[in-house]
């Protein structure tokens, strides 16, 4: 048996593979996040790590663990810029996420954001609830076509082409870019034509050194005033304040968020940005694929602790 920190509260049904397995599990009662002091005590005498996207884990951490007998971290999501990777990896310990699981429920939300920043949903909606809506115009609330649309999509995994997959019920054209050529139908080799070329833009590339602010002033500019860009993957893709002036500036048409650079915070001029639609982080957040992350991580911690190889190894 082997003694694991979950580091917050799981979805029902989450923790049932160290359930099955016997093993003990470390966990806060009232899930408050532990924080860098708190981790690197707690992992002091651990065999495994659960964790969050929300928790950090640097190098302090995966020494602490490391002087210990820690051996496994699993991130309950597919991303995992939360983790010095590298660093576990030189300290022996493997790191592994949840891939597969999340793809289609984090492709309807990207296509909801699609729908909704190009039919100016947000604030719509909002006009309807505060009573700022006196009634039907002719010329309110115009906004842009998504069937029949060229879509540009940024970064071509699995859940980049599970939106393509929704796109073609709408008749729209797809184009991808991705650094390595897919030899798909669709592939760009050169991000500034995709920009140039798309009406809306949607972004799936996990967040590197290569892809912080892949989406600045300049590729905004691109993309020009009838686009909408839409971001699922990571935040600090994408340059907050270069946006949130072009949105001000109409020299982009609209913005579909679920990602920021800084969560939670959000750029105060995102916040009051004209056709911009902000959601909370939610992109796999459906109960059923939320579970099946949790266990996702679960089963891989028992797997490594009994000296499997699991398929969702993020470590060599
Ligand atoms: C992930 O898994 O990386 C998402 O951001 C949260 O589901």
């Amino acid at each position: 048996m082997a003694r694991i920190l979950v580091t917050r509260v799981l979805p029902d049904g989450g923790l049932d593979p160290l359930v099955a397995a016997g093993h003990e599990i470390v966990q806060r009662r009232d899930d408050t996040p532990y924080g860098t002091e708190g981790l690197i005590a707690a992992v002091a005498d651990v065999d495994a790590v659960v964790c969050l996207l929300t928790d950090r884990i640097d190098k302090a951490v995966l020494a602490a663990g490391a002087e210990g007998r820690l051996r496994v971290v699993a991130n309950v999501a597919v991303g995992y810029d939360n983790i010095d990777v590298a660093a576990a990896g030189a300290l022996g310990i493997a790191v592994c996420n949840t891939p597969g699981v999340l793809d289609e429920t984090t492709a309807d939300l990207a296509f909801l954001l699609i729908l909704a920043a190009s039919r100016l949903g947000s604030e719509a909606e909002r006009d309807v609830r505060s009573g700022a809506w006196t009634g039907w115009g002719i010329r309110q609330y115009l906004g842009r076509d998504v069937h029949g649309a060229v879509l540009g999509l940024v970064g071509y995994g699995r859940i980049g082409a599970a939106v393509a997959r929704r796109a073609a019920g709408f008749s729209m054209t797809v184009l991808h870019h991705t650094r390595h050529d897919t030899g798909l139908p669709g592939f760009t080799a050169s991000l500034d034509a995709l920009l140039g070329q798309s009406d809306i833009v949607s972004l799936h590339v996990p967040l590197n050194k290569a892809s912080r602010h892949l989406i600045g002033a300049r590729e905004l500019a691109l993309m020009g005033p009838d686009a909408v860009l839409v971001n699922t993957a990571r935040g600090p893709v994408v340059d907050e304040q270069a946006l949130a002036t072009a949105l001000h500036a109409g020299t982009i048409f609209g913005a579909g968020l679920d990602v920021y650079e800084a969560e939670p915070a959000i750029h105060p001029r995102l916040l009051d940005a004209p056709r911009t639609v902000l959601l909370p982080h939610i992109g796999s957040a459906t109960q059923s694929t939320r579970a099946k992350m949790a266990q996702m991580a679960c089963g891989a911690v028992c797997a490594v602790l009994d000296g499997e190889r699991p398929a969702n190894l993020v470590t060599a």
